[in-house]
C-alpha cells in the first residue's frame, strides 16, 4: 500500500496522483483494479447513492458503513474517509472518537476534514495524535448553505488572497494532503507550487499534483446533473436502463429465462410426488 511518504514523492517526482471516490464494495474494487492511487470514501455518497441533495444529512455511521464496505472492496489501496458535516468542530474528545470508530473498525488510513479557521486546531490536535488528515479547500459542499450555492471559489483577488493562507495554514497545521475544489487554473497552480504537500483538484485545472473526481460521475451512473469540471468516461446510465428495460419486456413476454437459464430433472416428473 503507498503511504503518505509516497504521495511527498509522487509530488517531487511529478507523478500525477489519481484519486476516486468509493461508497461499497464492488466500486472500491474497480477502483483498486484500475491502480488508483487513493480512495476517497467522499460524504457525496449522500448524493449519488443515498439520494440527498447535499453532503449535509450524512451521518458518522452512513460513513463507517461506507468505509467498512469500501476497504473490503480494496484492502491495499490507501483509503481517506470524509468526516461528516458538524461531527469535526465540537467537543474535541468527540471528533477523536469519531475518528476512532472510522480508523478502527473500518480500517481506513486517514480522514478528510472541510475548511481552514476553527477547522486548523481540529487538524493540528489529530496529526498530533497521529491521524494522518487531509484537507479540503476552494468550494467546501458542506458549507454550501453559508457559501450560497456550489460555484467557483477564490475568482477575486481578496478571496484568491484568504485561500493561500487557508492552504498554507492547512500545510502548518499538519495535513499530509490538500483537496482543492472548484477554482481558477492559475490560483490552484499557485498554490501547488507553494505548497509542499501534495494537492489533489477538482475542477481545479490540470496543474495540481493530482485529480479526484466522484465515482458515479467518472462512469456515467447517474440521470441528474453533472458539473462542467466532470470528464465522462462511460454511460454507465443508459447501459443499465436498456438492460431493466429489455429484462422487463422478456419477461413480460415469457422469453426469459431460456433453456439455458433452467435446471431440468433427469426423468419424468415421479407419479409419487405430493399433489
Ligand atoms: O465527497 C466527495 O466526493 C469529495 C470530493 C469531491 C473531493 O469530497
Ligand atoms: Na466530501
Amino acid at each position: 500500500m503507498k503511504t503518505i511518504t509516497s504521495f511527498v514523492k509522487m509530488k517531487t517526482n511529478r507523478d500525477p496522483i489519481a484519486m476516486v471516490t468509493a461508497y461499497d464494495a464492488p466500486t472500491a474494487k474497480a477502483a483498486a483494479k484500475a491502480e488508483m492511487d487513493m480512495i476517497l470514501v467522499g460524504d457525496s455518497a449522500g448524493m449519488v447513492v443515498h439520494g440527498y441533495d447535499s453532503t449535509i444529512p450524512v451521518t458518522l455511521d452512513d460513513m463507517v458503513l461506507h468505509s467498512k464496505a469500501v476497504k473490503r472492496g480494496a484492502p491495499h489501496i490507501f483509503t481517506v474517509t470524509d468526516l461528516p458535516f458538524l461531527s469535526y468542530n465540537g467537543e474535541f474528545a468527540e471528533t477523536l472518537q469519531s475518528v476512532k470508530r472510522l480508523m478502527q473498525e473500518t480500517g481506513i488510513q486517514a480522514v478528510k476534514l472541510e475548511g481552514a479557521g476553527r477547522t486548523l486546531s481540529v487538524i493540528d490536535r489529530l496529526t498530533q495524535s497521529g491521524v494522518p488528515v487531509v484537507g479540503h479547500l476552494g468550494l467546501t459542499p458542506q458549507s454550501v448553505g453559508t457559501i450560497g450555492g456550489y460555484k467557483v471559489q477564490g475568482k477575486t483577488e481578496e478571496s484568491a488572497n484568504q485561500l493561500v493562507k487557508d492552504a498554507v495554514a492547512i500545510q502548518e497545521s499538519g495535513a499530509f494532503a490538500l483537496v482543492l475544489e472548484c477554482v481558477p487554473l492559475q490560483l490552484a497552480s499557485h498554490i501547488t507550487d507553494l505548497l509542499t504537500i501534495p494537492v489533489i483538484g477538482i475542477g481545479a485545472g490540470v496543474e495540481t499534483d493530482g485529480q479526484v473526481l466522484v465515482f458515479h460521475d467518472i462512469v456515467g451512473f447517474s440521470d441528474g446533473f453533472v458539473p462542467s469540471f466532470v470528464k465522462q468516461y462511460a454511460d454507465i446510465q443508459t447501459e443499465m436502463e436498456t438492460a431493466l428495460l429489455t429484462y422487463v419486456k422478456e419477461v413480460k413476454q415469457s422469453i426469459f429465462p431460456e433453456p439455458q437459464h433452467t435446471f431440468t430433472m433427469n426423468q419424468e416428473i415421479p407419479g409419487t410426488l405430493y399433489k
